[in-house]
């Protein structure tokens, strides 16, 4: 028993290792991405609703900093210092006050309600234990705030899951993304009270405006 769970957490490590390397090698192309058109109008208003202090997990090169109110204190994390590098860049070009944290999501740890608003966007895609962290993103949060997020998931539309799902072993094997997850399921499955939601891209895309 005591073996498996040693080979099981050793396992774990090297997947994330791998994943580290998959996104350090992404950090320039998320980079020159960060003001991306086809992605603006989502963030603009998802990002636009925050406030106070903010948490943001898997911050990634900084693609949100562009569309940040004024006045927040944003606490952020990655685990890739590729990204990291980059969205320090970004942090000052926007005049943005961010504490950058280096840390695996899944290992994170904060008092709870400890901020008004926890972003993620494009990140439940990327974890192990995907649950875990949207209770976490929960818990941390004040009973007030607000959880703000744009995930990407499996569609509704049959014919677009079928190719997610022959084409998901090779994009997460690329990318570190799986894209077979169903990410409003998730959501509700984690007790979080959605206020609005909006999809896009024949339901691949959710923006989801919710409370904890
Ligand atoms: C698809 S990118 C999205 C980046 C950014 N949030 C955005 O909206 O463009 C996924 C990000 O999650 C980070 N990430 C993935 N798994 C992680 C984990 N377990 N802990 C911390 N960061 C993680 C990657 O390093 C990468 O920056």
């Amino acid at each position: 028993m005591f073996a498996s769970d040693t080979e099981h957490r050793r396992g774990n490590q090297l997947e994330k290792t791998k994943l580290v390397r998959i996104f350090d090698k992404q950090a320039a192309q998320y980079d020159k991405r960060r003001e991306d058109p086809k992605q603006r109008k989502w963030r603009e208003k998802l990002i636009g609703s925050a406030a106070g202090d903010v948490l943001e997990i898997a911050v990634g090169a900084g693609a949100n900093f562009p569309y940040y109110p004024s006045g927040v204190n944003i606490t952020a994390t990655d685990f890739s210092e590729g990204m990291l590098d980059k969205a320090r860049k970004a942090a000052k070009h926007y005049r943005l006050n961010v504490n950058f944290i280096c840390s695996d999501t899944e290992e994170l740890s904060f008092p709870e309600q400890s901020f008004d608003t926890v972003i993620s966007t494009l990140s439940m895609c990327s974890y192990q234990n995907p649950m875990l962290v949207l209770r976490n993103m929960r818990r941390w949060c004040k009973p007030d705030g607000k959880l703000l997020l744009m995930e990407h998931g499996i569609s509704s539309k049959a014919a677009v899951s079928a190719v997610q799902k022959t084409l998901n072993p090779l994009l997460y094997r690329f990318t570190g993304c799986h894209h077979t997850r169903s990410i409003m399921d998730m959501i509700r499955g984690a007790d979080i009270k959605i206020e609005r939601e909006e999809s896009y891209w024949l339901d691949m895309v959710h923006v989801v405006w919710a409370r904890p």
